[in-house]
């Protein structure tokens, strides 16, 4: 396995810097605090992308909450895009029901793992069901999907970094880049 490269050597641009994200999720973290004050607030957050905006927002966040993981995955590793179907790799440890469940997401992209993972989620019966996502590129959406909370529409760009992977790595990074496909190659 070869080391991966630099960033630099194929970041064509920082699409949101540092401190915008902050700037941002210190505005949904409010805006949660306000709307589920004396609520029961369950986040849930879908490994392993959502990990960097979850912690950041619950620091955010002056209402008291739980936190829960799933991991899900599309069909097709490797695959740039998601396929439509998604397979649940490891479940929440929480039971959901009659709890105010809110979605926590790095990008909602194609829409497809937002939509699966919301149809399995409400059969057990949450008191209420929200998303919130960090990303949402609008421009590539194939199922619709409802989204409560955004922190910023993006163009269909190839994003990483703050959480989102480029073949598993640079997810430290704590700015949102965009890859120069031309000058990046997937490590053997
Ligand atoms: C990414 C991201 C979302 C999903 C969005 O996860 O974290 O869960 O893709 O894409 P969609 O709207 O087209 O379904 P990914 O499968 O890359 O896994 P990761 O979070 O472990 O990087």
């Amino acid at each position: 396995m070869q080391i991966p490269p630099p960033y630099e050597k194929f970041l064509a641009e920082v699409l949101i810097t540092e401190q915008d994200l902050q700037k941002r999720i210190a505005e949904l973290g409010a805006q949660i605090s306000r709307d589920y004050q004396g609520k029961e607030l369950l986040l849930i957050c879908i490994l392993r992308g959502g990990i960097m905006f979850l912690t950041d927002l619950m620091r955010q966040l002056s209402v008291p909450h739980a936190v829960d993981f799933m991991a899900v995955s599309s069909y097709g590793a490797g695959a740039r895009e998601s396929s439509g179907q998604v397979r649940i790799n490891m479940d929440l440890s929480m039971d959901i029901k009659g709890r105010h469940v809110l979605l926590v997401e790095d990008i909602v992209d194609s829409g497809n793992t937002i939509a699966s993972v919301l149809a399995l989620l409400e059969s057990r019966q949450p008191a209420s069901l929200q998303v919130c996502t960090l990303l949402d590129k609008a421009e590539a959406r194939k199922a619709k999907v409802p989204i409560h909370y955004t922190g910023f529409q993006i163009p269909a760009k190839f994003v990483f970094g703050y959480g989102l992977d480029l073949d598993e790595y640079y997810r430290n990074l704590p700015f949102i880049g965009v890859v120069d496909l031309t000058k990046y190659s997937p490590p053997e």
